[in-house]
C-alpha cells in the first residue's frame, strides 16, 4: 500500500484517548515502518502547553501503554520531531486559520498534496463544532485524500445519531467519515472473518440445523473508575451493546460476503442488525437484564460501590452490567438464541465468544455426552478451541469431553498490533473496511432502542445489583435456560 506524505489532527490531544492509545499507536507504526517518510501530527487542545512538556506527557503515556513497552530514547525523539502542538479553543476561528496555514505549510514544503486525517479525540460535544469548522475552512474538501475520524459513543440514541449522520453527510462524503468501533480493530476479531470464510469446514455447520445457541460475553474487571461523568448518563447499554457487541454479533451472524471489501462486508453486517427481532416493551423486562455493581472486592482489593464512584449519582439507576437474549429472523439463525452480556467490575477480564453446537440426535454410547462447542476467545486468552468427546485410553469406553487448541502464543511469534495500530493505518490508506458506515451505526441503535425506551419510562425497574468481583447479577443465568446452566467462562 502506498504510503502519501500525511498530515494527522488530533482534537483533543490533552486527553486520554491521545496519550494512552492514539500517540502509543503511531509510535509503534512509525517504528515498524509503516508510517509515511513524510508526516506530521497536529495536536489541538484548548489549554496552553509548553512544546516540550507535552511531549514529555507524550512519552510518559508511550511508556506506561505502548505494547511494545519503555520508548527507545533514540526512535522516540525522531518520532517526536513530527509532533506539534497547537493551543487553540475549538469553538474559534482562529484555531482552524492556524490550522490552515500549518498544514498548508507542510504539505508545500512536501511538495505533494497528501493524506489529511482529523481525528475527534473530543467529547461528543465538540464533534459538529470541529466539523462544520473543518468544512467552513476547506480544510477537509477533498474526497479521496482528506479523512475524519469520529470517536463513539455515535449518537445517545437513534434520532441523535441520525442527525449527527445528517450533518456530517451534509459536509463531508460518506468515504471520507470514519467512524470507529476499536473492537473491529482487534486482531482476535479481525481472525473470525478468517476462521469463518477461509476453512470450509465451518461453514456448512454455521446456522440453525446444527447451532442451538451463541453467547457473546465480554466482562471486564475494570469498574468505571474516573469516567462517572461520562459513563453515568451512558450505561452499559449505549457504552458496550450498542456497538462492540453487536459487531461481535454481526461478524458471527453473518453471510459470507460476497468479497473481502469495505462495501460488501458492511453491507452483510448491516443484514444481520435489520434482522434481529426488535423487542417489544414486555419483551424488554424478560429478555433482557440489567444491573448494577455494589461494593465487594477484586482480587483480594475492595472496590466501591457504583453509586459511590465519583460523578455519579448517589440514587443512579445507570446499568453497568446488561444480558441479553435476542433473535436474528432469517433462514440461517430463525430460533437460534443470541445471548449477550457485558458488565464491569466482575471477577476478571475475559471476552469469549461459544458457539454451542447441537446435541447428537442418534446416541449410541452410554455416557452423558457434552455437545461440541466452539470457544473463540478475544481477550486476555487469544485462542480458538473446539471441544469434542474423546475415549479415555484404558479398557472401557469411557469418553470424556477434551479440547483441541489453537493459541496464538503457540502459532505465531509475532506480537500483536494493538486495535488503534490497524485502524489508524487503514485510515491513512483509505480503507473503511473495519470502520462503521452511518447505516450500520443507525440499525445498531434500533436494535437498542425499545430496550432504552422501557428503562427510560421505568427507571429502576428489575435493576440487579451485583456485588464486584462477582460475575454479575445470578439472574442473568435465568435468561440462558433451558439452552444452559450458567454463562460459560475460561477456569
Ligand atoms: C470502550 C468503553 O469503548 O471500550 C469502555 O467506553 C470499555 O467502557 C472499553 O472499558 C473496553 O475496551 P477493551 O479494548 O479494553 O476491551
Amino acid at each position: 500500500r502506498k504510503a502519501y506524505p500525511s498530515a494527522v489532527t488530533i482534537f483533543g490531544a490533552k486527553g486520554d484517548l491521545t496519550r494512552r492509545k492514539l500517540i502509543p499507536a503511531l509510535y509503534n507504526l512509525y517504528i515498524a515502518n509503516h508510517l509515511p517518510a513524510i508526516f506530521s501530527i497536529w495536536c489541538v487542545d484548548f489549554l496552553p502547553s509548553d512544546i516540550d512538556v507535552f511531549k514529555k506527557e507524550l512519552l510518559s503515556g508511550v511508556n506506561e501503554f505502548s505494547r511494545s513497552g519503555k520508548a527507545d530514547p533514540r526512535q522516540w525523539e525522531a518520532f517526536a520531531e513530527h509532533i506539534y502542538y497547537l493551543q487553540g479553543d475549538f469553538n474559534k476561528e482562529d484555531t482552524y486559520m492556524q490550522l490552515k496555514n500549518e498544514i498548508t505549510a507542510f504539505e508545500t514544503e512536501s511538495k505533494q498534496r497528501g493524506i489529511r486525517m482529523f481525528y475527534f479525540a473530543t467529547a461528543p460535544r465538540f464533534i459538529e463544532t470541529i466539523a462544520a469548522a473543518l468544512y467552513m475552512h476547506k480544510l477537509c474538501n477533498n474526497r479521496n485524500q482528506h479523512r475524519i475520524v469520529v470517536e463513539k459513543p455515535f449518537g445517545t440514541d437513534l434520532a441523535s445519531a441520525k442527525k449527527l449522520n445528517q450533518f456530517l453527510v451534509k459536509r463531508f462524503d460518506e468515504k471520507q467519515i470514519y467512524r470507529i468501533d476499536h473492537y473491529l480493530g482487534k486482531e482476535t476479531v479481525q481472525n473470525i472473518m478468517a476462521f469463518r470464510f477461509a476453512n470450509y469446514v465451518f461453514e456448512p455447520l454455521w446456522n440453525k440445523k446444527y447451532i442451538d445457541h451463541i453467547q457473546i460475553s465480554v466482562a471486564e474487571q475494570v469498574s468505571v473508575g474516573k469516567r462517572g461523568g461520562y459513563y453515568d448518563s451512558s450505561g452499559a447499554l449505549r457504552d458496550m451493546i450498542q456497538n462492540h457487541l453487536l459487531q461481535l454479533l454481526c461478524i458471527v451472524g453473518m453471510d459470507c460476503p460476497g468479497a473481502y471489501k469495505a462495501e460488501t462486508i458492511r453491507d452483510a453486517k448491516t443484514k444481520v442488525l435489520k434482522s434481529v427481532r426488535p423487542f417489544t416493551a414486555a419483551q424488554v423486562f424478560k429478555q433482557v437484564i440489567r444491573g448494577q455493581y455494589t461494593a465487594g472486592e477484586i482480587n483480594e482489593v475492595p472496590a466501591v460501590a457504583y453509586r459511590q464512584e465519583e460523578h455519579v449519582a448517589a440514587e443512579s439507576n445507570t446499568e453497568t452490567f446488561v444480558a441479553m437474549k435476542l433473535f436474528i429472523d432469517n433462514k440461517r439463525w430463525e430460533g437460534v438464541p443470541f445471548f449477550l452480556r457485558t458488565g464491569k467490575s466482575m471477577t476478571r477480564q475475559s471476552s469469549v465468544i461459544v458457539v454451542q453446537f447441537k446435541d447428537s440426535p442418534h446416541k449410541i454410547f452410554k455416557d452423558d455426552i457434552v455437545p461440541n462447542r466452539l470457544i473463540i476467545s478475544i481477550q486476555p486468552e487469544l485462542e480458538i478451541s473446539l471441544l469434542f468427546e474423546s475415549k479415555v485410553p484404558g479398557l472401557q469406553m469411557k469418553l470424556v469431553p477434551v479440547e483441541m487448541d489453537f493459541t496464538y502464543q503457540d502459532a505465531y511469534t509475532e506480537t500483536l498490533p494493538e486495535a488503534y495500530e490497524a485502524l489508524l493505518l487503514d485510515v491513512l490508506h483509505g480503507d473503511a473496511t473495519l470502520f462503521m458506515r452511518a447505516d450500520q451505526v443507525e440499525a445498531a441503535w434500533k436494535v437498542v432502542m425499545p430496550v432504552l425506551d422501557a428503562w427510560k419510562k421505568n427507571p429502576s425497574k428489575q435493576l440487579q445489583f451485583y456485588k464486584s468481583g462477582s460475575w454479575g447479577p445470578a439472574v442473568a443465568s435465568n435468561l440462558l435456560k433451558p439452552y444452559a446452566k450458567e454463562w460459560f467462562r475460561l477456569p
